[in-house]
């Protein structure tokens, strides 16, 4: 039978036997089998880009690897979610990222590269990317360096999220770049600065400008920090925020991917708007009254 005409598809991944609905990716499958599978430039909130290719997994009958995170499971697929063939290709993919980009500010591909024992300096001439750090306002900065190409920032503002299509990709092979239109500062561009691309970048690209000026300042300690769960006081929707502080204050606003509101994004407000509540200009604790 067709799979198109199938109302379940079964499929065995690492030997558990799984059943899914027609259309549920090998990622997700594996995630209902608790079985965990590295992506980049994956997202829930996001459609797959295909772009990074670390969550290629073997299909047996197939020749090639393929990727998880977009491909649909067929019935009665044998998947293998981890084998050498597998660690040689992601291992070479976090190398290759690793030998161009500034990785640093990623806890999780530095879990990837010490996990699949990736080493960027036996490549005889790494050439980081070199790029101005694009400091425009004082929302967030863009630190190209870091970026690895992934899409999901001109995902989110584009027709996943925000329909803005402020950035785009320009250029092309090692020139490949995230851009606005003509390389426009940020501030002139279509930018609305809801900061939802800002909201699924994986390397720290782009951060908040709290963020960014904490670290420059050689006070980033996460160990003082923690997030707390609010609700958006500027408006009737009410969006779900994540509050990210460090020793109380503010440094960025995240909200939940799996918000049935918000789907992880935010408007301007949300995202940016929270000076408000802390020093030097902390609301009243105490009303105003006139003698
Ligand atoms: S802040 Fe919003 S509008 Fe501006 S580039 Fe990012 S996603 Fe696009
Ligand atoms: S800036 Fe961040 S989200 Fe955008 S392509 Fe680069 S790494 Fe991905
Ligand atoms: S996570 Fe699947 S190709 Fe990037």
């Amino acid at each position: 039978m067709s799979d198109s005409l199938l109302t379940e598809v079964t499929v065995s991944i690492n030997g558990a036997t799984v059943s899914v609905a027609p259309g549920t990716t090998i990622l997700e499958a594996a995630a209902i089998a608790g079985v965990e599978i590295p992506t980049l430039c994956w997202a829930s909130n996001l459609t797959p880009a295909n772009a990074c290719r670390l969550c290629v997994v073997e299909m047996e009958e197939s020749r090639t690897l393929v990727p998880a995170c977009s491909r649909a499971c067929e019935q009665g697929a044998v998947i293998h979610t981890e084998s050498e063939r597998i660690a040689v290709n992601r291992k070479m993919v976090l190398e290759f990222l690793d030998t161009t980009n500034d990785l640093t500010q990623s806890p999780e591909l530095q879990e990837l590269i010490t996990r699949y024992e990736a080493d960027s300096s036996r490549y005889t001439e790494p050439s980081k990317m070199q790029d101005d750090i694009k400091i425009e306002d004082d929302l967030f900065v863009r630190a190209y360096d870091r970026c690895v190409l992934c899409y999901k920032c001109v995902d989110a503002c584009g027709d996943d999220a925000q329909f803005t299509f402020a950035i785009s990709m320009a250029g092309r092979g090692f020139d490949t770049r995230v851009s606005t239109e003509f390389e426009t500062p940020l501030p002139e561009s279509a930018c609305v600065y809801c900061g939802n691309c800002v909201g699924v970048c994986p390397t720290n690209a782009l951060q908040f400008k709290k963020e960014f000026d904490l670290r420059e300042a050689g006070q980033w300690q996460p160990e003082h920090q923690t997030t707390t769960e609010t609700i958006c006081s500027y408006c009737g929707v009410g969006c779900t925020l994540e509050l990210h502080t460090q020793d109380n204050e503010i440094y960025k606003v995240t909200s939940p991917a799996d918000h049935s509101v918000t789907a992880g994004h935010l408007c301007i407000k949300g995202r940016f708007g929270w000076q408000y509540v802390q020093p030097p200009t902390r609301r009243l604790s105490t009303p105003n009254i006139s003698s």
